[in-house]
């Protein structure tokens, strides 16, 4: 089996890279992929590491058939496609957060030059100059910060605010006023309700943020001073030129643009224009921190776990990789059975592992469907387009347990406990049991008479199938049971079919359970 390939298009820092080379997959690393090199590199990785040189749109994933990771070395997935990701079951990860110690760091450092005229001085001492008094600033000390989006980089503005003595206002319709207010803020519902009051404008979204054109920005108080650390094209460069050449803002400060490098912009011919080049993230700290966190992300996402930096797949705190297992093996136990059209499952604490859960029994449920490029990226995609539906529900059955995980097939219940040692098989094709679960299971369902064991062993006998584990549960003596059967070999159709045909046994089938069996620590290790 050849190594897993992964191509890195931006420096990564060595950390990263050596982590990948002991991690047992083959890397190709660039400091600057040049971008007519992206395409061709692309189409051989199994995994890539992009930074924000490149974009990986649609076209760009048709090229390349083998790969299963697109990780952004960073927090803004913005120059990733992805939606096309999800549809091809293509995970996408970021490290989102690990690099906003350095934006808000980065932000405060502008707005400290900003207001300090600290560019303008060190040019005219350089120049021989020591006129004192064509430097007077402005304290922050008693003005109002109005920050827009006060996730991890705005939560730190914000508090580096209140160390300054501000007034700090913040604008995000994603967080309740309960967080906004642990972070130093207060919350303000609209955002023309901040701008007015806003002696200093601060934006830290995404780029799906609310756009800042002139009337907007015309609503700020006079004397006001702007800065973008966040992404480029959320303000309107054209209206912080007009707003600035009429002397209403005294100051911007943008780290990012609507193009890349900006060009001749005439925003930068301004002494009250203060521009870095992207460098919010730009810390050694953080990169290195950065490289190392989607490394091991990388390389755990290619052994196929699934890492907290998943972007397109919800992921429940620590408990991914459980919630999964139990998924797709309940999902395949589904469909094994037959499926059925009312589906629900139970399991997990919260709301993402529920979601997650859902997905993971889709995929497993349409794998044994014949769907051979279903994950947990793009099953619900994929059962949308079979037109199948699943309900999520917080319990099935008796009262939920941390570790229990159902699902429903209308009246018939699947049940597993996830523990240590793997998953047991709690209750399965109307009968109850306690077993553990390994990659084949085997069951019949037959009359409760003497010598069913022996006939089922003896044809696995002669299949040369090895019995691992087996139990043996029924309503009431006499009446239907049910044999279920780890096995050591595939047992392939004709000895399922010769199962079916012994006396007394009404039904008999195989499942494959890739993830049901126990996984090694290694496996495991982060
Ligand atoms: C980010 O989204 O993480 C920042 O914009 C930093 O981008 P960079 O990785 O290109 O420095």
């Amino acid at each position: 089996v050849s190594r897993p390939r992964v191509l890195v298009t931006e420096v990564l820092g060595d950390a990263a890279l050596e982590l990948l080379a002991a991690g047992g997959v083959e890397v190709e690393a660039y400091d600057l992929l040049p971008a007519a090199d992206f395409l061709p590199r692309l189409a051989a990785a199994d995994a890539v590491i992009v930074r924000s040189a490149h974009r990986v749109e649609a076209r760009h994933l048709e090229a390349a058939p083998r790969l299963r990771v697109v990780a952004r070395a960073g927090t803004g997935v913005d120059n990733i496609d992805v939606e096309a990701a999800t549809a091809r079951g293509v995970l996408v990860l970021n490290t989102s957060g690990a690099n906003a110690q350095a934006a808000a760091e980065h932000t405060w450092g502008l707005l400290l030059a900003l207001v300090r005229h600290i560019r303008l001085a060190d040019r005219h001492v350089r120049a021989g100059g020591w006129d004192r008094a064509a430097f007077y600033g402005e304290e922050l000390a008693g003005k109002t910060l109005g920050v827009v989006g006060i996730g991890r980089v705005g939560g730190r503005v914000a508090r580096f605010g209140r160390a300054f003595g501000m007034r700090v206002l913040a604008y995000d319709p994603f967080v309740p006023a309960e967080t906004v207010a642990e972070r130093g803020a207060e919350k303000v519902e609209r955002l023309a309700d901040l701008l007015p009051r806003a002696d200093v404008l601060t934006l830290h979204t995404p780029k799906t943020g609310p756009r800042l054109g002139y009337p907007e920005l015309a609503r700020l108080p006079r004397g006001a001073y702007v800065l973008n650390v966040a992404r480029g094209g959320l303000l309107d460069e054209a209206a912080l030129l007009r707003l600035l050449e009429e002397g209403h803002l005294a100051g911007v400060a943008l780290d990012v643009f609507a193009e890349e490098p900006p060009g001749d912009h005439p925003l930068l011919e301004r002494d009250d224009v203060l521009v870095t080049c992207h460098l919010g993230g730009s810390t050694t700290q953080a990169q290195h921190q950065i490289g190392v966190r989607i490394a091991r992300a990388v390389l755990a996402a290619l052994r196929g776990e699934l890492p907290d930096e998943a972007v397109n797949v919800p992921y429940p705190d620590g408990d991914g990789d459980r919630v999964v297992a139990a998924g797709d093996t309940l999902g395949r136990l589904a469909a094994a059975l037959g499926g059925g059209r009312d589906m629900a499952v139970a399991g997990g604490e919260g709301t993402l592992a529920a979601e997650l859960l859902g997905r993971a029994f889709l995929a497993g449920y349409l794998a044994v469907a014949g769907d051979d490029s279903v994950n947990v990226v793009n099953s619900l995609l994929r059962a949308e387009a079979h037109g199948l539906r699943l309900r999520l529900q917080s319990t099935v059955g008796e009262t939920p347990e941390p570790e229990v995980f159902t699902a429903a097939l209308g009246s018939e219940v699947i049940t597993l406990a996830a523990t240590a040692g793997g998953l047991r098989l709690r209750a399965f094709a109307g009968a109850t049991f306690d077993l553990l679960l390994g990659e084949h299971l085997l069951w019949t369902r037959h009359r409760d008479v003497p010598g069913i064991v022996g006939r089922v062993g003896t044809a696995l006998e002669n299949g040369g199938i090895n019995i691992g584990t087996l139990a043996l549960s029924r309503r009431a003596p006499g009446g239907e049971a049910v044999m279920v059967l780890t096995v050591d070999q595939v047992p392939g159709e004709e000895l399922v079919r010769r199962l079916t045909r012994l006396p007394d046994v009404l039904d008999a089938g195989h499942v494959h359970l890739p993830l049901a069996a126990p996984r090694t620590a290694v496996a495991h290790a982060r």
